[in-house]
């Protein structure tokens, strides 16, 4: 693909000369977006500007379409009809195939390095994965904080740790549904850093943590490894999530997409780091890794109403617009990563990011932020903060409650169908017609009477 673009790119010089250059806006009027396709890829009809194309733009707009594996079927260039910086601005028409969950994403991208970026028509439901299989599918890319590309992040300067976690991407990025976790041997340097982490962490649990994390650490400490001198390898955290709550783990290179990170979540499949942050920032990370997963999300995935709670917001992402995607983000950053509850009369944590974070985790609980009830209609649209502490912590009565909250909040979201987990085969039934629903409904009334009748017999 990159090698299409520099070539094009350089037919372009001769553009004007050449080359007759179809009228970009009259090729965006013939149809913009085919979608719905078995291959779950959309045909996507782009027009954009590059200002200042001599310099470094070209390969900046290159960059995102390789971000994406875009494939591009046609790539124009002429003279922008309307500069806006120089001479060298460019208008430019793409044809190109990407994945339909990405569409939305590759247009947010473009817009960062390029003007008037234009795809008029979006696709009504987005394409989103139907079995476990199909997560594979899904495009599995670092949105942000990537060490390679953030000049602010910790290891950016560090080539040794940069090298290490393109071993750890690409891991990742190799990894298959079914196939066995990679395990890992890790180094001196990164099992300090860790029990510097867990050291600190650990000490906060007893006072701060929920007693459901509580439980599950007391296991995962006694089964899984979980000790200052070891990271624990994620095919054994797996094991034993798969056995708690059916959950289980998948190696992620990085912050994925909320769609791609959400849509995993209804297969009951955590999207789980392996490296660990810098050595010269135990206590601060700006991304996921392995401190966060396993200190922070783990315990709870063990845990049957967080794992139906966690199951359910990625239920309720499948085929939800880019709105509602932003939404059930928001409500996940204010639960399963910052998320408080009350229990036997004070305030405790069961948020991953506040468990994996011992600055946040004694700030969340001392009294000085602001702390509202848990309600999905108001957390779902409250600003939230990557960078820093955040401004507001929500409280629940409890997980059930909470979860029972979510529900009445999902079945607002308008779609023109209902899913149905099948956790026989980890696929999603797409309940379009009465027929399906009816199939259903029988399957449930025959447990439900075989329930009824256990219960008479033990009666
Ligand atoms: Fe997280």
């Amino acid at each position: 693909m990159k090698t299409d673009l520099v070539e094009i790119s350089g037919q372009k010089e001769e553009a004007g000369k050449e080359k007759e250059v179809h009228d970009i806006e009259a090729l965006n009027k013939r149809g913009n977006l085919e979608s719905n396709r078995e291959d779950g890829r959309a045909t996507l009809i782009l027009t954009l500007t590059l200002c200042n194309v001599r310099k470094t733009e070209l390969s900046k707009a290159a960059k995102v379409f390789e971000m994406f594996q875009t494939q591009i079927c046609h790539f124009e260039t002429r003279r922008a009809r309307k500069p806006k910086n120089s001479a060298d601005d460019l208008d430019i028409f793409v044809e190109c195939e990407i994945h339909s969950a990405d569409v939305s994403l590759l247009l947010t991208s473009l817009r960062r390095v390029a003007e008037d970026v234009n795809a008029s028509r979006q696709e009504k439901v987005p394409w989103f994965p139907k079995k476990i299989q199909d997560l594979d599918k899904c495009h599995h890319l670092i949105t942000k904080y990537d060490a390679n590309l953030d000049h602010g992040h910790p290891g950016y300067a560090d080539l040794e740790y940069k090298k290490r976690r393109e071993f750890f991407a690409d891991l990742a990025f190799n990894y298959r549904s079914g196939d066995p976790l990679p395990g890992i041997e890790y180094t001196e340097q990164e099992t300090a850093t860790w029990r510097e982490v867990y050291r600190k962490l650990s000490s906060l649990y007893p006072t701060h943590a929920c007693s459901q994390y509580l439980d599950a650490f007391q296991q995962l400490e006694k089964y899984c490894g979980y000790q200052e001198d070891n990271i624990p390898q994620l095919q054994d955290v797996s094991r034993f999530l798969k056995e708690r709550t059916g959950f289980q783990l998948r190696p992620a290179a990085g912050l994925l997409s909320p769609r791609d990170f959400l849509a995993s979540l209804a297969f009951r499949v955590f999207q789980s780091t392996q490296y660990i942050r810098h050595f010269s920032s135990p206590m601060y990370s700006p991304e996921p890794d392995c401190c966060h997963e396993l200190l922070g999300h783990v315990p709870m995935l063990a845990d049957k109403q967080f794992a139906q709670f966690s199951q359910d917001i990625g239920l309720a992402s499948l085929g939800s617009s880019e709105a509602e995607i932003e939404k059930l983000a928001t409500l996940y950053w204010f639960t399963v990563e910052f998320g408080l509850c009350k229990q036997n009369g004070s305030i405790k944590a069961y948020g991953a990011g506040l468990l994996s974070s011992y600055g946040e985790l004694m700030y969340a609980l001392s009294n000085k932020p602001e702390y509202k009830p848990f309600d999905p209609e108001v957390t779902a649209v409250h600003p939230y903060q990557d960078q820093a502490f955040q401004p507001v912590y929500f409280i629940a009565e409890n997980l059930e409650d909470a979860k029972a909250k979510l529900q009445n909040y999902m079945m607002k979201i308008k779609k023109p169908f209902s899913l149905h987990y099948d956790p026989y085969t980890s696929s999603i039934e797409v309940m379009n017609t009465p027929q399906k629903v009816k199939r259903v409904l029988r399957q449930t009334q025959e447990e439900l009477k075989n329930f009824c009748l256990t219960l008479e017999n033990l009666s």
